[in-house]
């Protein structure tokens, strides 16, 4: 007999291949070939799927199994957005890799990628379009302020590159935006899509919200720790970057003397040269800062999981439980 986890694991798996086979059925236009090509090279790169998944447990877990069908344009309107700020991240960040292939700037040029961006934004809100529900407004509004929070926290996270008086509380709250707030909005959209009631809606936007913060913690930890290849992304590129992480901010907070005059030139340098991250990495380890980027993920996914005890018992909840878990443990 299989266990609730694998029956968890399985739904989730069934959901991702849905929304894969959904990006597929899109049918976009071969010509022009320029525009195109970079837009489907990075609609089918693979990814986790993670946010559309969540839309579609969100509207499953209030709405039952026929909840999905009418939730699935709004799941690929959510993945499709995902896939523009990737895009356009990765120019921002002067990132080379993404899913393990160059990112879209380097494997064509900027203006393509910025067009890539804008066309993959239409795309988004057009599926969005679609969604047949009573509650379209609502949907197009939650995704709407979504768009603005993101926005603000990647401004957030360009602007703390040259400041010097970032704090946690900072970064918690320029992470709630630029990565919780579309975790948030793909639950609530499915809560709406699903038929929840407003306490429904606000348990799916405190799970979102905790699990948004774990998981970019996580991404900040893995940036330096990732072993494998199944990362795609290139490892120390945050330190490089002289991004203000959980990381390099409790370095900072922790360290003293020589130390703390090594980490504090990373930021007035304009980041760190890339031949100084293993070292960076192992004075890290040696202040206790990845253990504690590890216990805070944990302690952040704990509070996810409590929130999920609010939703009606089913197995998109148990999904939602599943998916949490392994997120917490992801190597890439
Ligand atoms: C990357 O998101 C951007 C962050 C918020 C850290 P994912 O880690 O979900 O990227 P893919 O879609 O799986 O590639
Ligand atoms: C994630 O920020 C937020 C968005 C992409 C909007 P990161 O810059 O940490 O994401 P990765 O690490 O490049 O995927
Ligand atoms: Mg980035
Ligand atoms: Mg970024
Ligand atoms: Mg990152």
């Amino acid at each position: 007999m299989k266990g609730e986890g694998d029956q968890a694991e399985a739904h989730v798996r069934a959901l991702v291949g849905q929304v894969e086979a959904g990006l597929v059925a899109l049918a976009l236009p071969d010509a022009p070939e320029p525009l195109y090509a970079p837009v489907r090279y990075v609609l089918e790169s693979g990814g986790k799927r993670l946010r559309p998944v969540l839309l579609l447990l969100g509207a499953e877990a209030y709405g039952g199994e026929s909840a999905l069908k009418r939730a699935m344009p709004a799941a690929l309107a959510v993945e499709v957005f995902h896939a523009f700020t990737l895009v356009h991240d990765d120019i921002m960040d002067h990132a080379a890799e993404r899913r393990g292939r160059p990112t879209v700037h380097v494997r064509w040029d900027e203006p393509t990628a910025i067009l890539v961006g804008d066309l993959l934004m239409a795309l988004a809100y057009d599926l969005l379009a679609k969604v047949e529900t009573d509650h379209l407004r609502e949907v197009l509004r939650s995704f709407h302020q979504m768009v603005l929070r993101l926005c603000e926290g990647q401004a957030l996270d360009k602007a703390f590159e040259q400041r010097t008086d970032v704090s946690v509380p900072d970064y918690l709250d320029m992470i709630e935006r630029k990565t919780g707030a579309l975790v948030e909005a793909a639950l609530e959209i499915g809560g709406w899509v699903g038929g929840a009631d407003a306490a429904g809606r606000a348990a799916l936007r405190r799970f979102g919200q905790a699990l948004g913060r774990a998981f970019q913690i996580q991404d900040d930890l893995l940036d330096l720790t990732a072993e494998d290849a199944g990362w795609g992304k290139t490892v120390g590129g945050d330190l490089v970057e002289g991004k203000k992480t959980f990381l390099l901010l409790r370095a900072l907070e922790r360290s003293a003397g020589e130390e703390h005059t090594w980490f504090a030139r990373i930021p007035s340098a304009g980041g760190l040269p890339a031949e100084e991250v293993p070292e960076a990495r192992v004075r890290m380890e040696g202040l206790g800062v990845l253990a504690e980027a590890r216990d805070t993920v944990r302690a952040q996914s704990n509070e996810a999981l409590a929130a999920l005890a609010v939703l009606p018992p089913s197995s998109a909840r148990e999904a939602l439980g599943w998916l949490t878990r392994q997120l917490v443990g992801r190597a890439r």
